[in-house]
């Protein structure tokens, strides 16, 4: 059961309509704010983060009471730092928890007296020589457009990172940011983010808040980057890195950041995308291929075995085909369709990726995964041949028995769950807390141990690096995966019950019923959050 205090009020006093028109649904609506200020028995109530011993609540305007508590109380401001301004960016690819996280670091922000800058689309705002930058708490109030429960970023993403060896840039950034009055920036990001804001932290304090759909940042214990081990390559000159052999026994609550935002939401799309597949594989005697995404690491696949597949394949269990094919046969023989999750990073015997078709990178140099499912469709198209399909007039042909399906970005679009809009906000408040505390390299973790359940912590930025300081994506420990059965073991299982027993709110099912089918959704013109921050952005002179 998360830890979380509910959902119970909706404070937003200027709660009916923002000012560009959107709707707050679930603060207009009186059935709806009725039932969210009933208080629920006490033994029904999660419990707040453990670490709320000694600490008040800070209230999250429109329907969220966050139980907030660090080593300072709510309203107290720490007083090892005096900074009166701090920025925030958003990098790499968005998720649905990010206006969350902002949020809570903005609420955090407003207690303690200090402003808050966002900059526009990320580190690529800090490249451009006018900083253009949002207020996002003038006079200490919460401009309205930050909403914890709308998905994206109101200050927009992109995958421009600092080079850390372009020493001329990083020097203009830094005077940039001096020039704005900046005295430490929070980074909300995933692995690359954590890279790229390194070198800036030799120069400004720096936080990172995490977010990514992949939830491969994180370690899987405090001394897996010691275990890299790398290789010089030719092409392109440089250097190969491999896993070395592991001597750490695995336990769950060694886990550094158990989970990231983002991740909830995008297993919530990704399951619920597999049980409508699966209907239609039942009636049409189909083999299904659902590709999901998570790049190098498992996670998202694994979570989605939420949504019943048959088989799910995970980056870090090479394909063995002889395998897959049996258990396709296996499952096709005895109920006539079969569902198989493909992570998009899945490799072949050889470490090559399946999806590694269109061999491009994204501009932090990301390997394009694209494909996969389509790769494997050609390989079972191959092995079980027209006649599997055609002998017992099960389909026509091979082809048009097995088809993919991509989720894509619906993962990573739209409403964030309540598991990650509430511990977003927790690890936006808490970034702000490890950069008034003095913290010139954190990074804001969720941890989670049985006792406590989950609660909002901090580490150095540097704990993440091996010996050559590279930060690698963390990938899914051996033990959460069955390579035999192509599923998800007992200690995968274990994992992820923490995360997802109460991850959805009544309030997230409550919004597709209100907001969905609204007359007004077929007469009016879908209004961009863009449009308004537009108006807010200025410049450095
Ligand atoms: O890192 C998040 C992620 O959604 C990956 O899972 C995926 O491979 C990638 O980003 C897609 O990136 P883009 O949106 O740039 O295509």
């Amino acid at each position: 059961m998360p830890r979380f205090k509910a959902v119970v009020a909706c404070f937003l006093a200027g709660g009916a309509k923002l000012s560009n028109g959107r709707q707050r649904a679930n603060c207009e609506d009186h059935h709806e704010k009725s039932r969210r200020t009933a208080r629920r028995p006490l033994d029904q109530r999660p419990r707040r983060p453990a670490l709320a011993s000694n600490g008040t609540g800070f209230a999250v305007p429109c329907g969220f009471e966050i139980g907030y508590s660090l080593t300072l109380t709510g309203t107290q401001r720490p007083n090892e730092s005096d900074m009166k301004r701090i920025g925030v960016l958003t990098a790499g690819g968005d998720t649905p928890a990010l206006n969350a996280t902002m949020h809570g670091a903005v609420v955090r922000a407003n207690q303690c007296k200090v402003e808050v800058i966002g900059f526009i689309k990320g580190f690529s705002s800090l490249f451009n020589p006018r900083v253009p930058h949002v207020r996002l708490n003038p006079l200490f109030s919460t401009i309205p457009e930050l909403d914890p429960t709308i998905g994206g970023t109101i200050i927009g993403a992109s995958r421009d990172y600092v080079d850390p060896n372009d020493r001329g840039t990083i020097e203009e950034i830094v005077e940039r940011l001096k020039r704005l009055g900046v005295e430490g920036l929070i980074c909300v990001g995933g692995d690359g983010t954590l890279s790229g804001m390194q070198v800036l932290s030799h120069y400004i304090p720096t936080v990172l808040a995490p977010k990514t759909i992949d939830n491969d940042l994180g370690l899987n214990y405090r001394h897996e980057p010691d275990e890299w081990q790398r290789e010089p390559i030719d092409k392109p000159p440089g250097y190969r890195y491999v896993r070395g052999p592991s001597h750490t026994r695995f336990e769950l609550e060694h886990l550094i950041n158990y989970v990231t935002p983002g991740f909830a939401t995008a297993v919530y799309v990704s399951a619920t995308g597999v049980q409508r597949i699966r209907t239609t594989a039942e009636s049409h005697r189909r083999i299904a291929i659902i590709e999901v995404m998570g790049r190098h690491s498992g996670y998202l696949a694994l979570g989605t075995a939420y949504g019943q597949p048959d088989i799910v394949l995970i980056p870090e269990s090479p394909l063995n085909i002889d395998r897959l094919v049996d258990r396709v046969i296996e499952t096709y023989e005895l109920q006539k369709n079969v569902v198989i999750v493909c992570a998009e990073g899945v490799v072949d015997e050889h470490g090559r990726e399946l999806g590694e078709i269109t061999q491009s990178t994204d501009p932090a140099g990301n390997k394009v995964l694209s494909g996969a499912a389509d790769a494997l469709r050609h390989l079972l198209i191959e092995r079980l041949g027209d006649s599997y399909f055609t002998s017992k007039r099960r389909n026509e042909s091979a082809k048009a028995a097995i088809f993919t399906r991509k989720v894509g970005h619906t993962q990573r679009g739209g409403r964030p769950v309540l598991f990650d809009s509430f511990y977003a906000s927790q690890l936006g408040g808490h970034a702000v807390n490890l950069l008034l505390e003095g913290q010139i390299n954190g990074v804001a973790i969720l941890q989670y141990d049985s006792h406590r359940g989950f609660y909002v912590s901090g580490i150095n930025g540097n704990d993440f690096r091996d010996r050559w300081g590279v930060i690698h994506a963390r990938q899914v420990h051996r033990s959460f995966y069955d390579s035999e059965q192509l599923c998800l073991s007992r200690v995968g299982v274990d994992y992820l019950l923490p995360i997802f027993n109460n991850a959805i709110g009544t309030e997230d099912i409550e919004h597709v019923r209100q907001s969905l089918f609204r007359r007004s959704n077929l007469t009016e013109p879908y209004h961009s959050v863009n449009v308004d921050i537009n108006k807010r952005i200025c410049y450095l002179d």
